[in-house]
Order: structure tokens, then sequence, then C-alpha cells
């Protein structure tokens, strides 16, 4: 990856996801990028695939250029005029005001067959903000219960977890 680790942990729940978008991501795929700030896993991935990405975050703007980037949270995703094969979103779940109204955004967004992947902090972690970080399982549900199917859920070291779900 062209990008560099802050820490350990972030190493390592960056490393994670990037072998899962590497393995399913191809040249055609059309990536949406939740809560991407500067988005440079997007930069790093549209470089390396060939495929085509889009950033959304409400609050940070990326540098000008590809991949295209909407202003928007990610309960807003419905506001994006197209659809994917793959969202992902990388330490920006605990953010989301709204996961079951984003899981459902989400869900309706994907193509068929498309994937979902969330990469965040496990509830307990503490990084030295005032944050809270969800229960693996808690996420898991709000999954189901939007729909998604073929379920994948990793946890690391008390330390990040990782979702892999998949539309019918
Ligand atoms: C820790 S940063 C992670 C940025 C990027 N994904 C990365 O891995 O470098 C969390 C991001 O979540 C964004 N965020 C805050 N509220 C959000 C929301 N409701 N929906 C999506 N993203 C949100 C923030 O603006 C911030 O860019």
């Amino acid at each position: 990856m062209s990008f560099t680790y802050p820490d350990t942990e972030e190493k390592s729940l960056y490393t994670e996801l990037w072998q899962i978008l590497t393995t399913i991501v191809r040249p055609s795929s059309v990536v949406l990028e939740v809560g991407c700030g500067t988005a440079e896993v997007l930069h790093a991935l549209c470089k390396k695939t060939g495929c085509t990405g889009i950033g959304s975050d409400p609050f940070i703007t990326p540098r000008p250029g590809n991949p295209a980037f909407y202003a928007l949270k990610a309960e807003e995703t419905g506001q994006i005029p197209m659809d994917f094969n793959v969202i992902y979103g990388t330490k920006s779940l605990h953010h989301v005001g709204d996961i079951p109204a984003f899981f459902r955004t989400a869900i309706a967004k994907l193509l068929p067959g498309g994937h979902l992947i969330i990469a965040d902090w496990v509830a307990g972690m503490d990084r030295g903000f005032n944050e809270t970080y969800l229960h693996p399982a808690k996420v898991l549900r709000m999954a189901m219960d939007a729909g998604f199917e073929h379920l994948e859920v990793r946890v690391r070291a008390h330390t990040h977890q990782v979702l892999w779900a998949r539309k019918r």
C-alpha cells in the first residue's frame, strides 16, 4: 500500500481490510468508501486494481481528482447517483449516527452479489479518544436485520473487527 500506518493496531486493521478488498475488487468494480477522510486507502485501491472509486465523508474533503467525492454521511449514501459492487468503511462506523439506516441504504445501493466490508475498532478498545466502539455481535445483528447474507466477522486481538457481508 502507498500509505503509512500510525501504529501497529492500525497496521493490522488496514492489512486485513486490504487483503479482503484486493481479493474481491476487479478493474470493472465500482467501489464506495464511506467516511473516507483523505481517501488514502481508496486512492491506493484504485491505483492497484484499476477500479472506479467514489469516496464520501461529511466533514473531510480529500484532495481533488480521482476518486470522485460526495460530502455525505454514510446514512445518506442513497443520494449518490450510482450503484456499487463494493461499499466499505474503515474506522468510520463508530461515527455513524444511525447504523441500521446506513446498512439499509448500503444494501439498496449494492448490486446483486455486492460486498459490504466494515473495519473498525472493537468495544473496549482504548484509542485515547472519547469514542465508543461497537460490539461485533451488535454490528452483525444490524447487518443481518438489513438483509445481508454470507456474513463473516473477524475480530483480531481485541483491537479491531472486520465485517464482510454480501448481498444475495
Ligand atoms: C478516523 S477517520 C477515518 C478516515 C478514513 N476512513 C481512514 O481510514 O483514514 C473517521 C471518518 O469518519 C467520518 N465521519 C464522521 N461522521 C460520519 C458519518 N455519519 N458517516 C460517515 N463518515 C463519518 C469523519 O469525517 C472521518 O473522516
